[in-house]
């Protein structure tokens, strides 16, 4: 998926266009350009492929950057269409070189849009996104606004598309469908973005555009307009607090936010739970009393995913409640049959993973009850859902996600406990789990103190090729996040299984060049993962335990021990070092941590 940003207004839309590309390039960075266009109706481009960096070093050698341009058009790709080549990078112009894109989505009828240009057009890359410049020269009717309008009703799938008319140089267009598209406003002018983080430190309010909505924006000020109608909607102030982000000391983003874990719980928990009475106390919450939940559904990718098959424990254990967990992408396109009386429940730490977005799209078609669990406030999926909790781990910049997950745990465990003491008033129970709750701060604290012991355990395994991750139970899961962080960090390659299943066939690749995490807590069948522990090392696996303080450690070739806990709040535990050690590895191999190869922090395309 790509990101875009744009800007109109009095100040030299250069220098700001290429700080907002840097704000976004966590979000996809396979090539990045600009366009800008001055009151002379004079046009600066340029591109480069890999980082913002390169594209940086190619505008400083500009002498043309200099020069004031009152709007521009910015874009870094993840490419989706064609291969990483300056002609597939953004922006896009149109043959008489008059009209210039960027574009955020897939547009699944390109080819036959395209078949029909060719016939009177050249195009220069084999990307869907070109196709938007060349029909908009085709569709030109003099007014720049309805002919975006009529392009956008000739494209289906998804898009974020910011147009500038070199002949025009005071206006650039915005229209969106399905992909999610900001407008922000601040001092100098009015911007564009794909995300809040690309616009908090130049905006101070914003809106978000909502399907088929359309933003003109000229001389620096916007107009917003639905169906061909003018509306106004109302702008909210950016928190610049939460938004500002840098790495402060450390080497990467990633460390730094798994050093923020301690207070992501903190504010997960902050005016949900009265820690004095040990009482949860939370509207929405509250508000699901008001529904008849028989089930619930949890539809999540990748590490959200996991997150949501912890919780199904949770919800399955502590409030008796039938709990599926679906893949995103797999539950799109299988038969659905909506449940009246079924809770669905999204998980996304970005709010714009297209996969996700589209299930709550089918979801809420058939007018079921939808719950979000999202990081980025004000994002399409957290603004879609009827309900829901922010997981407030804060702006997560680390395409690995990792404090996001805590928060996500952390609101999935107060639904349980909230959905729990309405069908079955465990008062006492959901007091020790909360007191838990209380005290898990501290212990990531207690755990962040003993990051160089994991360290040092991480750097002996960053030789392997392959590794297992293995956990039992509700730790099956945690053990799937940890198998996911090693191979999108590392790239080495990882499996998980569920401990007992190793012997029905995955044992065969256990050989000593092919370690396993073991993750063998206190109270999940702890003398059955033992017995599965001497079948690795029987065939010379090397294990890597991770188990509860105090526990046998002579069996492990090497373990890390945690904080004893309920085997409720027990998935909380092994993150942190499982986290620690697969950044140790990927920077032992000189791996980009925070942007991995072939990765993006948000998949915004299905
Ligand atoms: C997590 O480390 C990965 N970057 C990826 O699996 C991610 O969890 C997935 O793409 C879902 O993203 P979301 O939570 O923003 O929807």
């Amino acid at each position: 998926m790509c990101w875009i940003f744009a800007y109109n207004g009095k100040k030299n839309a250069i220098p700001l266009l290429v700080e907002g590309l840097r704000t976004l390039e966590y979000r996809g960075y396979d090539s990045a350009g600009i366009a800008a266009v001055n009151e002379k109706k004079e046009i600066f481009l340029e591109k480069a492929t890999g980082k913002v960096s390169n594209l940086a070093s190619k505008v400083q050698k500009n002498p043309h950057a200099k020069d004031t341009y009152q709007a521009g058009i910015a874009h870094t790709r993840w490419a989706t269409h064609g291969k990483v080549t300056l002609e597939n990078t953004h922006p896009h112009v149109s043959e008489n070189e008059r009209f210039y894109v960027v574009h955020n989505g897939i547009i699944e009828n390109y080819m036959g849009i395209k078949n029909i240009l060719e016939k009177k057009y050249h195009f220069y890359g084999d990307t869907d996104s070109e196709i938007i410049a060349k029909l908009i020269e085709d569709s030109f009717d003099g007014d720049l606004l309805s002919t975006v309008t009529t392009v956008c009703e000739k494209m289906v799938g998804a898009y974020a598309i910011v147009v500038m008319d070199k002949e025009n140089p005071s206006t650039i267009i915005g229209a969106k469908l399905g992909s999610p598209m900001i407008v922000g406003e601040g001092d100098d002018g009015v911007f564009i973005a794909s995300d809040i983080n690309a616009i908090s430190h130049v905006a101070k309010e914003f809106v978000s555009l909502e399907d088929g909505e359309t933003v003109v924006i000229t001389d620096g000020k916007k107009e917003i307009y639905s169906l061909g109608e003018r509306i106004i909607k109302t702008s909210e102030v950016i928190d610049h607090n939460q938004e500002m982000v840098d790495k402060g000391n450390f080497d990467t983003f990633t460390e730094k936010e798994i050093y923020e874990i301690p207070e992501v719980i903190k504010n997960v928990c902050k005016w949900r739970i009265d820690f004095e009475k040990k009482e949860i106390i939370n509207e929405t919450l509250e508000s699901l009393g008001d529904h008849e939940i028989k089930r619930i559904e949890i539809i999540a990718s990748g590490s959200s995913y996991f997150a949501g098959q912890v919780g199904s424990y949770w919800l399955k254990t502590l409030a008796g409640i039938p709990t599926e967990v679906r893949i995103s992408s797999e539950f799109l396109y299988d038969t659905f049959l909506p449940h009246k009386k079924t809770l669905y429940i999204f998980i996304s730490q970005s709010g714009e993973t297209a996969d996700v977005r589209e299930c709550l799209k089918m979801v809420k078609a058939k007018w079921c009850l939808t719950f979000g669990i999202v990081n980025v406030v004000g994002s399409t999926i957290a603004r879609m859902c009827d309900l829901g909790l922010y997981s407030h781990a804060g702006v997560e910049v680390g395409v690995a996600s990792t404090k996001n997950i805590i928060g996500q745990y952390g609101v999935l465990l107060l639904l349980a406990l909230s959905l729990w003491i309405k069908r079955d008033l465990q008062i006492h129970q959901c007091k020790t789990i909360i007191e838990e709750l209380w005290n898990l701060p501290d212990t990531f604290e207690l755990q962040l103190q003993q990051a160089n012991t994991y360290k040092e355990i991480a750097k002996k395994y960053a030789k392997y090729p392959s590794m297992f991750f293995l956990g039992r139970n509700i730790l099956y899961p945690v053990a799937a996040e940890g198998s996911l962080k090693l191979k999108e960090l590392s790239y080495i390659h990882s499996e998980c299984y569920s401990t007992g299943e190793l012997k029905h066939g995955p044992l065969a690749l256990i050989d000593k060049n092919t370690p396993s995490f073991v993750l063998n807590l206190k109270g999940i069948m702890q003398e059955k993962t033992i017995s599965n522990v001497r079948e690795i090392q029987a065939r010379n696996g090397k294990v890597i335990g991770i188990i509860t303080s105090g526990e046998d450690k002579s069996l492990y070739d090497d373990m890390i021990e945690v904080p004893e806990t309920s085997a409720i709040v027990s998935p909380f535990l092994p993150l942190v070092p499982i986290w620690i050690m697969s950044v140790e590895i990927a920077k032992t191999l000189w791996r980009d941590v925070d942007k991995p190869q072939n990765l993006a922090k948000s998949v915004t395309v299905e």
